[in-house]
């Protein structure tokens, strides 16, 4: 019989298995995982300010009473326009030293508003300045601490031009006094305000530039001509989010190359997430429809062309299939 409470050995195996166990459960595969994270295309990476801002974020301990992240939840539409995805936290990866990887500040209390969009909500400096200085100066009824510390006060004579400094009537100095922001107050702020939550709903078209395929030089027989038609209204509807590889970016957009769905035999899944637009996973961002903006005969060379690319070959879809099916989603509606 194993005996655990009579046999050290055992019982230091056994606590050393458990470590092992938990270890490679809770922190290797989540940072294996983290690792195939993509940034959304077009997301800006930290500036130096604004990370150094993150960093006084994080040593202020902000993020016990803010959180960073919008919930899928009717109560948090408030707080962004769509719920948070893997790619928002993207800047993470970047390391703060050779120890430590920035921290997603994702928070799990809300004593104050959710950050997640705050640099959208409140884009002036001079506002999160009083704000951090004394909240009361404007928000009247705020539980929020201050954090005067971030602020110097000094004589008026002595302010250089490059000084920020807060007016002197609101922050009621004496005397000939004002208040300097410090550095680490101009950090912060800058940080704060990059926080605007990342829309994808119009993707940046200067990001990617369509490439248009090179015509054949046998005369365009028509099918040619259809598959480049497909590939250029694929790039400029669809490659935004998919990617021209057909790839998506993990975290974010699903990938169409190898795709059940846009392999599957019967393409009426397809053309309805393309009519209708999609929002099925949690871990995907949302698919806004096409309904609207394509025609069927674009639809129908956008699905032949994802059909037959990135190692997709499934039969072409029939222009009837796509007319019909408009056709009874528009009854629906
Ligand atoms: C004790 C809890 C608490 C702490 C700690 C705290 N806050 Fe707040 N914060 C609040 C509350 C409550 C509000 C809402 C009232 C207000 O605007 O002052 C708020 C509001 C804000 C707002 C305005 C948000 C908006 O959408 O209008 C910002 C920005 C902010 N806090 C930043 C910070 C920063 C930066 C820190 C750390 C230096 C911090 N907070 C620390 C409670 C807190
Ligand atoms: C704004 C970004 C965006 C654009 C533009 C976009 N999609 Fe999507 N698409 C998504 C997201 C996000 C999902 C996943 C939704 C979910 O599952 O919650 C998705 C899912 C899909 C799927 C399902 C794939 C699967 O295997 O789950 C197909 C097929 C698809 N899109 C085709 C298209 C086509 C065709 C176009 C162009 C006409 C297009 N998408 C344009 C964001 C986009």
């Amino acid at each position: 019989m194993l005996s655990l409470h009579k046999d050290h050995q055992n019982l230091v195996l056994l606590a050393f298995s458990v470590f092992v166990v938990l270890s490679i459960g809770v922190a290797i595969i989540p940072a294996y995982q983290m690792e195939e994270y993509q940034p959304i295309p077009g997301q800006k990476d930290l500036t130096v300010s604004e990370r150094k801002g993150l960093g006084i974020y994080i040593s202020e301990g902000c993020v016990s009473c803010h959180t960073q992240q919008v919930r899928s939840i009717e109560m948090d539409k408030t707080w962004g326009e769509r719920p948070s995805l893997a790619s928002d936290y993207y800047y993470s990866k970047q390391r703060m030293d050779i120890w430590r990887q920035s921290p997603s500040l994702l928070g799990s209390e809300r004593t104050g508003p959710d950050l997640t969009n705050a640099g959208n909500r409140q884009p002036s400096d001079q506002w999160h300045l009083l704000h951090l200085y004394n909240p009361r100066l404007v928000v009247e009824a705020s539980v929020m601490p201050r954090y005067s510390w971030l602020f110097r006060q000094i004589d008026t004579s002595s302010v250089r031009d490059d000084d920020v400094t807060l007016p002197r009537g609101i922050t009621k100095m004496e005397g000939g006094d004002v208040l300097v922001a410090k550095e680490d107050a101009l950090h912060l702020v800058a940080y704060l305000k990059s926080l605007q939550q990342f829309s994808f709903e119009d993707p940046p078209s200067t990001d990617f530039i369509p490439v248009l395929p090179k015509e054949e030089s046998d005369n365009g027989t028509s099918s040619s001509s259809k598959k480049s038609i497909g590939a250029s209204l694929y790039q400029n509807n669809c490659a935004a989010c998919h990617q021209g590889t057909g790839r998506g970016v993990k975290g974010a957009f699903p990938p169409l190359a190898g795709s059940l769905i846009v392999n599957d035999k019967n393409p009426e899944m397809l053309i309805k997430i393309i009519l209708m637009g999609y929002d099925a996973r949690q871990e995907y961002g949302v698919m806004s429809p096409f309904a609207d903006k394509l025609s069927d005969e674009d639809i129908k060379a956008i699905a032949d062309h994802e059909r037959s690319s990135w190692g997709n070959s499934v039969p072409k879809v029939p222009i009837e299939t796509i007319i019909r099916l408009r056709d009874s989603i528009s009854k629906l509606q």
